[in-house]
């Protein structure tokens, strides 16, 4: 079975398994785990921050970095279809208690809309006090953020003294596509998130980092949304590996998607810009009497795993675990299903 409906079904390889199965570790809800002090030392100087803290999942990260970040009754800026909002259960609202407002656009923005979407303290309205910005925007199809776009959004974040949150799952991603460090592309916001789950292949594991002052805040918020965990450092353990070991790869899953796009483009009913991957997520745009849905069961009959985002978008992720001939004979599976849906 060739999977590429997302880069998290990934297994652990079997070094990433004997790294795991060696960490040293105790109660991390003591602060006693030495592996997940390690990875926490080792995230807050990749993304040059003063600390950072583990968690199970990138949907803790954004939560507990945006209720850290706002009160209940306020609202929180979000490119469209951001993560936050789409695939995190409703948590803002439940949880912290936010509205969010989706600025138009591929899930990027820029400074006007955030300007333009702005809402002060005043009585009657709910104050927009945070901008998230998603990098690479997943349901943008991976597409990276401009370095200097996002610096005319801070500055217009900062001078309507508002905080700003990094959603990062994928920013591995986006230091590849740009050439930027995780840091560069890090550089001021207050929170932010990445994951070690997603391209770079450990079973589970994001962090959160900032300054000590708002990832002492996210701690405590950890804690009450069910994320303290005891001998986390075998999860930790597996986050070190990937962070040394699968992170130099991230350009052949680039090429890979690249490539995936380049073999499927101008197949009729299936459309896509092979000049408009940046990173490892391919988003098809599926023409009538074709559905993404039909397809995605064409092509599981025969061996190839797809997601259908929606009715008629598929969506095509590479990964670590499909190499150059999987794509290959993936676009093949397809192609020959849209002729015969
Ligand atoms: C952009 C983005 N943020 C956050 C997450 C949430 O990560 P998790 O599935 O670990 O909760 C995802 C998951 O795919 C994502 O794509």
């Amino acid at each position: 079975m060739i999977d590429l409906r997302s880069d998290t079904v990934t297994q652990p390889t079997a070094a990433m398994r004997a790294a795991m199965a060696a960490a040293e570790v105790g109660d991390d809800v003591y602060g006693e785990d030495p592996t997940v002090r390690r990875l926490e030392e080792t995230v807050a100087e990749l993304l040059g921050t003063e600390a950072a803290l583990f968690v199970p999942s990138g949907t803790m990260a954004n939560q507990i970095s945006l209720r850290a970040l706002t009160r209940p009754g306020e609202e929180v800026m979000i490119g469209k279809d951001a993560h936050c909002w789409l695939h995190e259960s409703g948590a803002l609202a439940a949880l912290a208690g936010v509205q969010t407002q989706q600025l138009p656009g591929d899930g990027r923005f820029d400074a006007q809309a955030v300007r333009d979407g702005y809402k002060p303290s005043i009585s009657y309205l709910a104050p927009t006090t945070v901008v998230a910005v998603e990098n690479t925007c997943n349901m943008g199809g991976g597409a990276v953020w401009p370095r200097a776009q996002i610096d005319e959004v801070l500055a217009a974040t900062r001078t309507l003294g508002m905080s700003a949150h990094l959603d990062g799952a994928r920013l591995w991603n986006a230091a590849v596509a740009t050439g930027l460090s995780e840091r560069a592309l890090a550089a001021g916001f207050d929170t932010v998130s990445v994951c070690l789950s997603k391209g770079l292949g450990a079973p589970a594991g994001s962090m959160v980092a900032g300054a000590r002052d708002v990832v002492t805040r996210c701690h405590r918020f950890r804690k009450m949304y069910g994320g303290g965990m005891r001998q986390s450092g075998i999860l930790a353990a597996a986050g070190l590996h990937a962070l040394a070991h699968h992170r130099a790869r991230l350009p052949e899953d680039h090429a890979n998607a690249r490539l995936l796009a380049e073999l499927i483009a101008g197949e009729p009913g299936l459309e896509v810009d092979p000049e408009r991957i940046e990173t490892n997520i391919v988003m098809i745009e599926v023409a009538p009497p074709r559905s993404a849905q039909a397809l995605v069961a064409a092509c599981g009959e025969r061996g190839v795993r797809i997601s259908a985002i929606t009715p008629r978008r598929l969506r095509l992720v590479a990964h670590l675990d499909v190499d150059r001939a999987a794509c290959e004979k993936a676009a093949d599976v397809l192609r020959k299903a849209a002729r015969f849906a």
